[in-house]
């Protein structure tokens, strides 16, 4: 909490220069993605809390993940891909996630980067697979690149933008797409991407917030891709009411 004062506007922008200046990255932007753990859990699937805590109602960070503007059809070769690539990932197989590198941010990771998933309950392998998979092609350190997720998300409180929009979470309420959006854009200067998916009873639901930032990992950007997140006009904000336990004796 007490490290947001430095990233306030002021020491971004002077930073900016330099992170240009030296940053070796081979991408466009970041998505800064965060779920909401009421539309994590409430699926089919259901969800499972690391250490039985339930967490906070709040967005969590799902990862920051390096995109390119315009999938690419060719590898850095000029060879014709397969698949087009639309994100680096897996840059380097030789640097794993070492824990004792990040253990200064662990209780901030552990509220604002828990896994709600029931494969692994452990926190630690969801950061070890962000970092592999979408870490590695970054362009930073491992501290700096946890450390760049976390101030983002602390800076601008996706909980906090919306609430103060009015859009409150509900089990009975339905949200306009673009009021959801545009709160955000309001509150941070750029307009995210989003990405619905479905409770239970089929019903269309905000499921994760996609922030465009810039390749410092620290500036909101203007989205430059735009994201078909399957969501349609109408879509519903829950309340997070699920329990562990009923998930497990499902
Ligand atoms: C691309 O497809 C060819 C032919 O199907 C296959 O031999 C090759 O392994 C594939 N390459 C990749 C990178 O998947
Ligand atoms: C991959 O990671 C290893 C271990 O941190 C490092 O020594 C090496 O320079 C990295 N390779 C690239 C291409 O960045
Ligand atoms: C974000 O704002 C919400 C609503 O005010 C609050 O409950 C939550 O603790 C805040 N999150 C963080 C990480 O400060
Ligand atoms: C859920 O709703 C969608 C859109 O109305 C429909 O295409 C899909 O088949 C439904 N799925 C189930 C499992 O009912």
């Amino acid at each position: 909490m007490m490290k947001l004062q430095y990233y306030g506007s002021l020491a971004v922008l002077l930073l900016l220069p330099v992170a240009l200046a030296c940053a070796d990255t081979d991408f466009d932007f970041f998505y800064h993605v965060q779920q909401w753990p009421g539309s994590y859990c409430d699926t089919k699937e259901g969800c499972c809390f690391p250490g039985n805590q339930k967490p906070a109602a709040d967005f969590g960070i799902h990862g920051l993940w390096p995109n390119y503007a315009v999938c690419r059809t060719v590898d850095e070769d000029g060879r014709p891909l397969n698949q087009s690539k639309c994100w680096p990932d897996f840059c380097n197989a030789s640097d794993p996630l070492d824990p004792s590198l990040i253990r200064d941010l662990e209780p901030d990771l552990l509220r604002n980067w828990g896994t709600l998933s029931c494969k692994s309950k452990e926190s630690t392998a969801f950061w070890s697979h962000e970092w592999t998979r979408h870490g590695t092609c970054s362009g930073m350190d491992q501290h700096s690149y946890f450390l760049a997720a976390l101030e983002y998300k602390a800076r601008f409180n996706l909980t906090r933008i919306l609430l103060d929009a009015g859009i409150v979470p509900s089990e009975e309420r339905t949200y306009c797409l673009s009021r959801i959006r545009d709160a955000v854009a309001e509150a941070t200067g750029s307009a995210p991407n989003l990405e619905c998916n479905r409770n239970e009873r089929n019903e269309t639901q905000l499921y994760q917030v996609y922030q465009c930032v810039g390749v410092d990992g620290r500036s909101p950007v203007r989205c430059l891709v735009a994201m078909d997140g399957g969501c349609t006009g109408m879509v519903k904000f829950p309340a997070f009411c699920a329990t562990e336990t009923i998930q497990v004796m499902r």
